[in-house]
């Protein structure tokens, strides 16, 4: 797939009472009428109740779900309110463009799609769905090491796919990996860092859902109470593609999402240190990210291993709960970053949420529950929406805040809350 802006809107200017008016630099909408299950979605906010209605409790529960007492899911929204946006008026910006470079590569917009583990128990085949659409509107995408459709398949869809991996402290295992990814034309490697050990996601064990997946007759009763989901997705799958299986945490294929030892295989993630990383760095040629950033001190360790960036990310609050929200570490990982390529998730739903991400020196940001929902209720499509919905926010907030220039973006559009 080249990656290009020919998805961008194109289209032509239109003439109001003589004046051109030049057309808007956002991410096309899918092509045709929209689904019935998305006319009624506006925001990216409005996709978790589309898959709250849409998917069992269970898995609804999987994706939405933080840890403990949630502190830092809450924390993650707050953050954003930290700041308010300072516009500046009587700025020509009807030439304003939201692309963006990150590593060298020209994307459409600033924003991506976060590493995901496990999609297709939520959307058929969602490893390739999200891919594909992260391609088509030329935005990057991270493909999870958790997922379930081999890695060479979804270069082969979206050949700027990311490649996140969950590796334990066994340089046999690692090396092993790299090789993978490099046979299959990686380019970009992103180490989880934060999933030393699982969270404690005590609303999982209340719902009775687990991976590797252990069936239960309450299991059953909440996929058989939400139809479209079990004959769209769970019989599609298992009739069409078969059992599940991690594909990606090793070398090789691994067991499927049933097995007991699905997970258990692949060793202690705990011994993972900083050692680690600077050994893979002298193997992986390719850029090299560490995941779950949080403090100044990692970026300054990260900066000596050689790392090409960082994401400043609490996992979506789904690790250690009172995590510090990411767009609140921000400020101090950019200050240490050096050279490194700065980039935030965990909560960022709006447009005005990017642009405070960037302004704090953020290179972009990711998403990952919005787009997951997105593919649930609407596959492709409903990606593709969520993307559309997202860049046209940017575009409009571009033109409200009075700065028509991405690089522009900086300190003196955010005012700190009085207090906060
Ligand atoms: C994740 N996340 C994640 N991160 C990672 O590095 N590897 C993974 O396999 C997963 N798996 C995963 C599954 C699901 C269902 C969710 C919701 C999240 C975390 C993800 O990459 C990202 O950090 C957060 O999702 C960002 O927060 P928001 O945008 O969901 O608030």
């Amino acid at each position: 797939m080249s990656v290009t802006s020919e998805r961008l809107d194109t289209t032509p200017a239109t003439s109001v009472g003589g004046l051109v008016a030049p057309r808007p630099a956002a991410i096309a909408k899918p092509a045709g009428p929209l689904p019935r299950a998305l006319r009624g979605v506006l925001s990216l906010e409005d996709f978790e109740a589309a898959g709250r209605r849409h998917l069992p409790r269970c898995l609804f529960g999987f994706v939405s779900g933080g840890v403990e007492s949630n502190a830092s899911v809450r924390a993650n929204r707050e953050g954003f309110a930290d700041w308010s946006l300072r516009p500046r008026m009587l700025v020509d910006a009807s030439a304003r463009s939201q692309a963006a470079t990150l590593f060298g590569r020209h994307y459409a917009a600033p924003f991506g799609i976060a590493p995901m583990g496990a999609t297709v128990l939520s959307c058929r085949q969602g490893d390739l769905v999200l891919a594909r659409a992260a391609a088509a509107a030329n935005i990057p995408f991270i493909l999870s090491g958790a997922s379930l459709i081999p890695l060479e398949r979804i270069i082969e869809a979206n050949p700027a796919t990311w490649f996140q991996a969950y590796i334990p402290s066994d340089r046999e295992h690692i090396g092993r990996l790299i090789e993978r990814l490099a046979r299959a034309g990686y380019e970009t490697l992103v180490v989880t860092a934060d999933v030393q050990v699982s969270g404690n996601r005590e609303n999982n064990v209340r719902n009775g859902f687990s991976l590797p997946l252990r069936p239960t007759p309450r299991l059953a009763w909440d996929g058989i109470s939400h139809p479209r989901w079990l004959i769209g997705t769970a019989l599609k799958t298992l009739v069409s593609d078969g059992m599940p299986h991690f594909q990606n945490l090793d070398a090789t294929r691994g067991l499927p999402i049933l097995s007991p030892d699905a997970m258990r295989d692949y060793g202690r993630r705990d011994a993972l240190c900083w050692d680690d990383l600077a050994w893979i760095r002298d193997r992986w040629h390719g850029r090299l990210l560490v995941k779950g950033v949080l403090a100044a001190e990692d970026a300054n360790m990260g900066r000596r291993v050689g790392l090409d960036g960082v994401i400043v990310s609490n996992h979506g609050g789904r690790q250690l709960d009172g995590a510090i929200a990411s767009i609140r570490a921000l400020p101090e990982v950019v200050a240490e970053a050096g050279e490194m390529t700065v980039v935030l998730d965990s909560g960022v739903r709006r447009g005005t949420d990017v642009l405070k991400a960037l302004a704090l020196g953020a290179k972009g940001v990711f998403l990952g529950r919005p787009f997951l929902y997105a593919a649930a209720v609407g596959g492709e499509t409903g990606v593709r929406h969520a993307i559309s919905l997202l860049s046209e926010e940017i575009d409009r907030d571009l033109a409200l805040l009075g700065c028509p220039d991405l690089a522009e973006l900086g300190p003196d559009f955010l005012v700190r809350v009085p207090g906060r």
